[in-house]
């Protein structure tokens, strides 16, 4: 049986529409479009190109960006007093620090200059809380669009075993959390890159999830027939036979669309949707900020 394709290009170009369409009835009601600013500190060429698709994406949903680029020098009170004027301007919904940063800056630190009502990444630990306690406020873009992707193609989580690769702030514990919380209710095991025979673990799962930051890591014979397999990993790898010098490729080989029942391509699987989350976590924050929530 050939395994069904979790398109996240297609279902996050859907939930973009939905989402101007909101964007321009609220613009009329509250008089102004919601708001998202981004934080960019240094020359990270990667970081330069998610920050130029997520403005662009911004604006063709309506929702007004702004980029502010700090130099990679920039000091720690510098980046703090950003945060902070960011904070208090009223007009802005969403804010996020690009990660990662410069040598020099801590990201756990700076996660917690950020309003929580703001946090469109979910990582201040007021929202990481939140989310752990099963009363999310914001939840962090990539492992929400995720799930987004598994309950769009129907694919059943309650009373499943969910494999969770990666242990990161941003992906695998919320995305642990999120499996496990009541109405997804997956059985969750996190492994990461000290786990035992990380292979048998993922093999268990009935739906895998791969965090792990190395190319083409999940081999076939590490996946069970018929799995969902979601691919967060994203590399540009060398290849001299393509036009531009290398290829994309994800922590899951494409041999794993032989064995898998469903899985996410990279790319247009999960980048796509994390942007798309993005833009829904601005809404989100400026519903609930207009609405005094
Ligand atoms: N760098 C790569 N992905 C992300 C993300 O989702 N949020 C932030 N702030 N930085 C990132």
């Amino acid at each position: 049986m050939r395994a069904i394709v979790l398109d996240g290009k297609a279902l996050a170009a859907q939930r973009r529409v939905s989402l101007a369409a909101r964007v321009e009835r609220l613009e009329k009601t509250h008089g102004r479009p919601p708001a998202l600013s981004v934080i960019l500190v240094g020359e990270d060429p990667a970081s330069e190109v998610y920050v130029r698709n997520k403005h662009l994406a911004c604006e063709k949903a309506g929702i007004r960006s702004a980029v502010h680029t700090l130099p990679a020098d920039t000091p720690r009170e510098t980046l703090r007093e950003a945060v902070e004027s960011i904070n208090a301007d009223a007009s802005v919904d969403g804010l996020l620090v690009q990660l990662p940063l410069p040598e020099g800056l801590d990201p756990a630190e700076v996660r917690e200059w950020i309003a929580p009502e703001k946090d469109v990444d979910g990582l201040h630990p007021d929202n990481v809380g939140r989310l752990a306690s099963g009363a999310p406020r914001f939840v962090p873009c990539t492992p929400l669009g995720c799930l987004r992707l598994l309950e769009h193609h129907d694919i059943a989580t309650r009373g499943r075993r969910a494999v969770v690769v990666g242990r990161s702030l941003i992906v695998g514990r919320p995305m642990a959390t999120l499996l496990s919380t009541k109405g997804i209710d997956a059985t969750v095991t996190i492994a990461h890159s000290r786990s035992g025979d990380l292979a048998a673990i993922c093999r268990e799962a009935e739906i895998l999830v791969v965090a792990a930051g190395r190319p083409e890591m999940v081999r076939a014979d590490w996946v069970r027939p018929g799995a969902a397999v979601v691919d967060v990993g994203i590399h540009r790898v060398e290849d001299r036979s393509r036009p531009r010098g290398f290829r994309l490729c994800g922590d899951v080989h494409p041999e794993v669309a032989e064995v898998a029942g469903a899985f996410t391509p990279v790319p247009g699987g999960v980048g796509p949707m994390t942007i798309a989350m993005l833009l829904e976590n601005t809404v989100d924050g400026f519903e609930r900020r207009v609405g005094g929530r």
